[in-house]
C-alpha cells in the first residue's frame, strides 16, 4: 500500500471505529437510564406497598407492578427489558445461558472486593447489544426474600408462584439482574 492510501485507509478506519464507539456508548447511555426508571418506578411504589398494608399486601403490587413496568418501558423504548435470577420466584425471570454466566461473573467479582453498584456488563452478540446490571439484596429485600419470611407472607408469595426459589437471601447478595437488550437496526 502506498503513503497516501495507507492515510486513506487509516482515516476510514478511525472514523469506523470512533463510530462505532459512539454508538455502544450511545446504547450504554440508554441501557444504563432504563435500568434507573425501571427501578425508580418499581421501589416508591414497593415501600409505598409495604407501609400502607405490609409485605403481605406488597407482594399484590409487585406481582401485577413489576411485570407491567417492565412491559411498557419496553414499549416505550422498543428495547426488551426484564429482570432476571439464578433462583427465580417469575417463572419469567429465570436466566437464560449467557445471562446465569454473567450473574456468576457479579458473584465472582462482588466476592473480589467490587463494589455492588459497578457490577455490569455489556456485550454485542449475535447482532444484539446486551447489558446487565446486578440487583443486590438490601435489608428491605429479606421480608420477602430472606430465610425468615412470616408464614402468611410466604403463603401469598406460594399463591403467586408456586415453584418460587428467590427465597433465603442474605442481605449483600446477588438477588438478580435487570438485563435489557436491543437490535441496532
Ligand atoms: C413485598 C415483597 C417483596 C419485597 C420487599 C421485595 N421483593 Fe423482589 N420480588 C417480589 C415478588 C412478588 C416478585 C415477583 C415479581 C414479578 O412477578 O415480576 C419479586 C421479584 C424480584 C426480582 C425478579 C426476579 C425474580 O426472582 O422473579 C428481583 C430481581 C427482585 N425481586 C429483587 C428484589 C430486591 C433487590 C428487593 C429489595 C430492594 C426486593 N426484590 C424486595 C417480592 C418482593
Amino acid at each position: 500500500m502506498n503513503h497516501t492510501r495507507y492515510l486513506a485507509f487509516l482515516a476510514i478506519t478511525l472514523t469506523i471505529s470512533s463510530f462505532s464507539l459512539s454508538a455502544s456508548q450511545e446504547l450504554h447511555r440508554e441501557a444504563v437510564g432504563l435500568v434507573k426508571q425501571f427501578g425508580a418506578t418499581l421501589k416508591p411504589q414497593l415501600i409505598q406497598a409495604m407501609q400502607q398494608g405490609g409485605p403481605v399486601n406488597a407482594v399484590d403490587v409487585c406481582a401485577a407492578k413489576a411485570p407491567q413496568i417492565a412491559y411498557e418501558l419496553s414499549e416505550q423504548s422498543g428495547w426488551n427489558i426484564r429482570r432476571v435470577s439464578l433462583k427465580s420466584r417469575n417463572a419469567s425471570a429465570v436466566a437464560d445461558a449467557w445471562e446465569q454466566k454473567v450473574l456468576k461473573e457479579f458473584e465472582s467479582q462482588l466476592v473480589a472486593g467490587k463494589p455492588a453498584k459497578a457490577l455490569e456488563y455489556e456485550e454485542f452478540i449475535a447482532g444484539e447489544y446486551r447489558f446487565m446490571k446486578a440487583q443486590v439484596t438490601t435489608p428491605l429485600c429479606l421480608k420477602c426474600h430472606g430465610s425468615n419470611v412470616a408464614p402468611a407472607l410466604q403463603e401469598k408469595i406460594e399463591i403467586h408462584y408456586p415453584n418460587d426459589l428467590a427465597l433465603g437471601y442474605q442481605a449483600g447478595d446477588i438477588r438478580g439482574a435487570f438485563s435489557l437488550s436491543f437490535k441496532p437496526e
